[in-house]
């Protein structure tokens, strides 16, 4: 396992090439199951979210190769067992992607329950009674969920009770196989989500209504894809950065970016006091952070609202505004474990049950920390980067599940941080 030792406060300046989309990456990448033929992306990100996918496909029996320079993957989908075991989906619960298209393509799926993790208990029900109403069977035993169709698939009306991503993803896999139609009401709206349908549409299925919350699926014949498709930028790395220029208060500058998934994002970064410019249709962002900020409500909610995966992120950078900020997490029931890193380091955060509340602005001071999970990782970065002193975070492997070589990039820019065997 490594850390980071970052000295701080450090000076950043220059250009970021922000990387593929690691939640939009794998929904595209277990899609690979649905086809005959090989199929090939462009962009992938170098991550071990990635490492995890690519190794769980193989061991279901398809052959992979990825180009990590180029980012170029391509998957041969010649799957011999239908089974995503626990080894593997423990380490990342995306494993449950397998579920669907499984399930769509070969009438059956063995896939461990994920689990519980560290933001929350994150249930998987949504998608199992789902699959029920589309003609499956489904028993849970021994912690696998066994699925079979016994007849068809057929297509059904289903309501989701809480919005939920990976949820909405297995659907869109088997609806698109299912005969009939499906109608899913209260669907994700997120761009992942819009993504993975746009894909699955360029080879032949019909869907309408992606990006809202009512989405309609027709059955039918799905053909490979004619030509690689490209990850998109990954709008949460972007997100990453902005707080980084800011908290820093170093201007830079994001290459790869689609702003127009930003929206609630920047928002929130302008009424704090921050200058974002979006510059060639919102793939270039400009930075210019402010002397002073100012603090804020915030909610995290569905896209398009404010993302949960920000807000560790803009939690530690209203530690610096002037005044007492909110911050409610929605999604997830246990998704403040960064907070008790925040405080070692001098950040005055209250948190009563879903409600944080942060009294600022305060200077940090460096201390040893550790990282809980993937975004408080990112978070207790940010925080060592304006630490006065030496900030270790121990236990970083949840970040390289999730941003590529954060480390590179940030060192690149000239801060003082460097990676450890611990
Ligand atoms: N939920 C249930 N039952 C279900 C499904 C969801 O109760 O069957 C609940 C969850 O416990 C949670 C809420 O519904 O309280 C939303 O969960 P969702 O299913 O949307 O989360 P997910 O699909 O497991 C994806 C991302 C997460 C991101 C969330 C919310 C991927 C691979 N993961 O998770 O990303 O936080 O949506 O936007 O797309 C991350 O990248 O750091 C990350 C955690």
């Amino acid at each position: 396992m490594d850390s980071l030792i970052i000295e701080g406060p450090s000076k950043l300046s220059g250009i970021v090439d922000v990387s593929g989309s690691k939640n939009s990456a794998l929904p595209l990448l277990f899609a690979s199951i649905l086809f005959d033929e090989k199929v090939t992306y462009e962009n992938i990100p170098r991550l071990w979210d990635i490492e995890s996918t690519l190794s769980l496909l193989r061991i279901m029996g398809c052959e992979t190769e990825w180009d990590k320079e180029s980012g170029r993957v391509s998957v041969f989908p010649s799957i011999t067992q239908k089974e995503a075991p626990y080894e593997q989906v423990k380490k990342m619960r995306a494993g449950i992607l397998a579920l669907g298209p499984l399930v769509a393509k070969y009438g059956e799926a063995k896939v461990s329950l994920p689990g519980g993790c560290a933001i929350g208990a994150r249930p998987v029900n949504y998608h199992i009674e789902a699959l029920k109403k589309m003609g499956v069977t489904v028993e849970v035993e021994e912690g696998y969920i066994h699925a079979t169709v016994k007849n068809k698939l057929v297509g059904a009306e289903i309501f989701f009770p809480e919005v939920t991503v990976t949820g909405t993803e297995n659907l869109l896999y088997v609806a698109v196989m299912a005969e009939g139609t499906t109608l899913l009401q209260n669907a994700a709206c997120e761009p992942e989500v819009v993504a993975l349908g746009e894909f699955l549409k360029s080879c032949g299925a019909k869907i309408s209504g992606l990006g809202t919350q009512t989405v309609t699926i027709q059955g039918s014949k799905l053909k490979s894809p004619a030509k690689p498709i490209a990850i998109p930028p990954d709008r949460i790395e972007a997100g990453t950065w902005i707080s980084i220029s800011l908290a820093t208060r170093c201007p830079l500058e994001l290459n790869h970016c689609d702003s127009s998934q930003m929206t609630s994002v920047l928002s929130a970064f302008r009424k704090m006091g921050a200058k974002i410019e979006e510059l060639n249709q919102g793939t270039i962002l400009k930075i210019t952070p402010a002397d002073k900020y100012l603090p804020l409500h915030i909610e995290t909610a569905p896209y398009p609202g404010f993302p949960t995966d920000m807000q560790a992120q803009i939690l530690t950078l209203l530690c610096l505004a002037e005044g007492r900020s909110t911050v409610v997490e929605s999604i997830f029931e246990n998704r403040f474990m960064h907070v008790a890193e925040l405080q070692r380091l001098g950040a005055k955060i209250e948190v009563n049950g879903s409600i944080a509340s942060i009294e600022g602005p305060i200077k940090f001071q460096g201390a040893p920390i550790m990282a809980t999970d993937l975004r408080a990782s990112a978070c207790l970065v940010l925080a060592g980067l304006i630490s006065k002193g030496t900030t270790r975070v121990s236990r970083i492997y949840h970040l390289d599940r999730g941003y590529q070589r954060l480390d590179e990039k940030l060192r690149r820019l000239g801060a003082k941080i460097t990676r450890v065997a611990e």
